[in-house]
């Protein structure tokens, strides 16, 4: 590069990946081939609208583009074009949530989404978040003593505040989720299911969680998380009689964002094929298996894992343990220093700050791609028990 000052900044920050441990549970490591992609002449190109309806000239080849990642996401997921739609054109995670509220949920409309701190994102209605200003949040979470969802109660709530849209996904809930019960509780409510599957979108490809696609008429996910890819997003969306691939789209474009990414587009194709692969598969199955085997280990080491352990990727531990432990700032500060790279967050019925909680959360992705198995899962969940447990 001509420019040695950001240079020299990217070849830090390559370095840095390659010596931590990483366990943020929403990082990966993409391929090569998903970095060309991502670099290429494809970034000078606009092309605000669709393949075929395009406002600009020369779109021969991107609208190739953006129609080929379209058939892949549909294939990976194993969705009949006749059924089902797909928008590829989500700059990321956050904007694609908006661009289905935008499009289905009039504005001051009831988004009943998972509270943040019992494991749902900004963008399920958070009073921070734009979703939460604009619409407003029927908050639901985990039972006090299981720590998973109570379907029951979850029914109870919807049937009081009739939300126009519930979502059912995550951030940081390590379990799996009753799809096919989320989809009965919208029904006797009239609402929407939109599932976010951002943090498994890639244990759904490779067949180790359940695909929610049976039952929601909306699917949003990030690409750059369990699913390897750039970061980006999609939205799937069911073909029914209410026309709602029409209304996503137009969310989209022009009611959201001007002319699509069409490297992005490109790199997600790229690793929408590599997902397509049993080698993937094999990854999905071992990512489940390293979350496993790090919360066991953590639990036998005499930690609280929140739910008592995981169905997914990703592992909650209350570091604070009622004050006998640290909090969740001090856990990741410490770990950091020791080259193991985690975030803080809020464990359910948080009764600290969320700038200082009760827990972290870890996952077991990105440390799987670069070729860990059970015996380095346990190696890192002795070396955490050893960082946090001294005075
Ligand atoms: C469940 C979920 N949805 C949406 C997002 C937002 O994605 P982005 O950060 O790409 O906007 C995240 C990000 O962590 C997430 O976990």
């Amino acid at each position: 590069m001509k420019d040695r000052e950001i240079e020299k900044l990217i070849k830090a920050e390559s370095e840095r990946q390659k010596n931590v441990v990483n366990l943020i549970a929403s990082e990966n490591y993409v391929s090569q081939d998903v970095l060309t992609a991502l670099g290429s002449q494809l970034t000078n190109k606009y092309a605000e609208g669709y393949p075929g309806k395009r406002y600009y000239g020369g779109q021969s080849v991107v609208d190739k583009i953006e129609d080929l990642c379209k058939s892949r996401a549909l294939k990976l997921f194993k969705l009949a074009p006749k059924n089902w739609h797909v928008n590829v054109q989500p700059l990321s995670g956050s904007p694609a949530n908006v661009a289905v509220y935008v499009a289905l949920v009039s504005p001051h409309g009831k988004i009943m989404g998972m509270s943040l701190d019992q494991g749902g994102h900004l963008t399920h209605g958070h009073k921070v978040s734009i979703t939460g200003k604009f619409w407003n949040q029927v908050p639901y979470g985990v039972d006090k003593n299981t720590e998973v969802i109570d379907y029951d109660e979850l029914k109870k709530l919807a049937l009081e505040n009739r939300p126009n849209i519930i979502v059912a996904g995550f951030t940081s809930y390590p379990r799996i989720v009753d799809f096919k019960k989320f989809r009965d509780i919208a029904d006797a409510c009239g609402a929407y299911l939109m599932v976010d599957m951002s943090h498994f979108a890639g244990l759904v490809a490779g067949d180790v969680y359940p695909s929610p696609f049976k039952y929601a008429d909306v699917v949003t996910t990030t690409v750059h998380k369990t699913l390897r890819g750039p970061r980006s997003a999609m939205i799937f969306v069911k073909k029914d009689a209410r026309d709602l691939p029409k209304l996503i789209d137009k969310a989209v474009f022009p009611g959201m964002q001007g002319g699509p990414h069409l490297n992005q587009i490109a790199a997600v194709a790229v690793a929408l094929k590599e997902a397509d692969t049993p080698a993937f598969k094999k990854y999905a199955e071992r990512v489940v298996k390293n979350a496993r085997s790090l919360a066991g280990e953590l639990k036998s080491l005499g930690w609280k894992i929140i739910s008592g352990g995981t169905d997914s990727h990703l592992v909650l531990i209350d570091t604070w343990m009622g004050g006998k432990g640290l909090s969740g700032k001090e856990a990741s500060d410490r770990l950091e220093k020791a080259g193991i790279i985690v975030n803080k967050n809020t464990i359910p019925y948080e009764t600290r700050s969320p700038f200082d909680p009760s827990g972290i959360r870890v996952g077991t992705a990105a440390e799987t791609t670069r070729g860990a198995k059970e015996k380095e899962m346990i190696a890192i969940a002795r070396k955490i028990d050893k960082i946090l447990r001294k005075k």
